[in-house]
């Protein structure tokens, strides 16, 4: 079923791509983002996000942020284990925007292609949007500067695209 698995990786990739500009464009206009207020250096917030980490992710992603083995290959039900959030990952690519609307709904669209099978749960019912912006922050706090440089560097390209 290798061909399946290849039609179901690229809308994905795209809908990466079409999503930056999206979120810029519903940035301008309304009003406070939801993702606005993730602070990786509010030393609270980070607390609370360790704490949060450790109940309701840690089981997936690592209690380390080093994800399932083997992340990058798909589980023989065609989907795929969960991914780092430490640097070694690819979470610090994805806007704050992304992050937020990942773990609070999982990964549906436009985030994912309809129909896409993922373990990733939303966290709409179990976590407040508070709670989420810190569990991010936490996650966050964990990245080094040279991530933070790259980061940059790709948000403010997606900016001006
Ligand atoms: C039951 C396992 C499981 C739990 C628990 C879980 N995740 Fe995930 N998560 C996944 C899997 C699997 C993926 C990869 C999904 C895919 O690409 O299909 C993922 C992907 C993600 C992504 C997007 C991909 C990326 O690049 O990082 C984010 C963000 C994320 N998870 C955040 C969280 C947060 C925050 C929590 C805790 C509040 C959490 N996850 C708890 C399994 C889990």
């Amino acid at each position: 079923m290798a061909g399946d698995f290849g039609l179901r990786r690229r809308p994905w990739r795209g809908a990466f791509a079409g999503l930056l500009l999206a979120a810029a464009l519903a940035a301008c206009g309304r009003g406070p983002a939801p993702e606005a207020g993730i602070d990786p250096r509010d030393a609270a917030q980070v607390a609370l996000g360790e704490h949060l980490y450790a109940v309701h992710c840690a089981s997936c992603h690592g209690a380390e942020l080093e994800g399932q083995p083997d992340w990058r290959r798909r589980l023989p039900n065609g989907r795929l284990p969960a991914p780092p959030h430490d640097a070694s990952g690819h979470t610090w690519h994805h806007s704050n925007t992304e992050l937020f609307i990942v773990t609070r709904d999982g990964m549906v669209p436009p985030y994912a292609p309809e129909g896409y099978e993922s373990d990733m749960p939303g966290y709409a019912g179990s976590l407040s949007d508070d709670e989420i912006r810190a569990v991010i922050a936490f996650i966050q706090s964990t990245w080094p500067d040279e991530i933070w440089a790259v980061r940059r560097q790709m948000q403010e390209q997606a900016a001006r695209r």
